[in-house]
């Protein structure tokens, strides 16, 4: 069975981690443990590479990118997913997987088929339940921009691409919330989403506090 793991996915600044945090207030209040983690970074090591990775240095090559994103994300999947998957915790990812095909495979035109492998073999003790795609417009808000954000608009139009490849080639798992609506809207729809994936593996509240031990 798949841990109780969902993965939030999208272009930069399109409302994920906000909306993270409201569904891990919801999950709380309904009494499930939550632990949030973000890509890259979530444990000291995988911050030191988010910190190469998004304001030192910048690769021309998607590929070599890539292999740092996923020794992140090997660490952090070992570290913090698993240990809190398998005390029957609830994982929220604010980014995961699809962020290294849709990024670094179709934005950068990294090896696909060596992201897939490599994904799929530091993750088979962590596959999403679900996956909400917010698909929307970046809200552009942000005062600073890092290296990885500073790439031009074919590269976000290649990377919602990928996006919109991965959803359709994975209707059960992935979810593709329009995110151009108010974030109330935006917060009902992945509600009802992460509900069914939920009920669908008959998971209550009560069944994952009996699951966990973590505080
Ligand atoms: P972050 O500041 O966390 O922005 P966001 O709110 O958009 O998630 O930056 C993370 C950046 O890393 C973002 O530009 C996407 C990129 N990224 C990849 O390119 N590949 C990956 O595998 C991951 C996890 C992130």
């Amino acid at each position: 069975m798949r841990g109780r793991l969902f993965s939030f996915e999208g272009i930069d600044g399109v409302g994920k981690t906000t909306q993270v945090a409201r569904v891990k207030d919801w999950l709380e209040q309904e009494g499930y443990r939550v632990q949030v983690v973000r890509e890259p970074g979530g444990t000291p090591w995988g911050e030191a590479i988010r910190d190469v990775l998004l304001h030192r240095a910048s690769s021309r090559d998607a590929t070599a990118e890539f292999l740092l994103f996923a020794a992140a994300r090997a660490e952090l999947v070992r570290a913090v997913i698993c240990p809190w998957l398998d005390q029957g915790g609830v994982v929220l990812a604010d980014r995961y997987i699809d962020s290294s095909e849709a990024y670094q495979g179709w934005g950068g035109g990294g090896d696909l088929r060596l992201i897939r492998l490599v994904n799929d073999a530091l993750t088979e003790k962590a596959r999403p339940m679900g996956t909400l795609w917010l698909d929307g417009v970046s809200r552009g808000d942000r005062s600073t921009q890092d290296n990885l954000e500073s790439r031009g608009k074919e590269f976000f139009d290649r990377v919602l691409e990928g996006y919109g490849v991965l959803w359709q080639s994975q209707p059960q798992r992935i979810r593709r919330i329009d995110s151009n609506r108010d974030q109330e809207e935006v917060f009902q729809s992945i509600r009802v989403a992460v509900d069914e994936w939920l009920r669908a593996q008959d998971i209550s509240p009560t069944s994952a506090r009996k699951g966990g031990r973590m505080s």
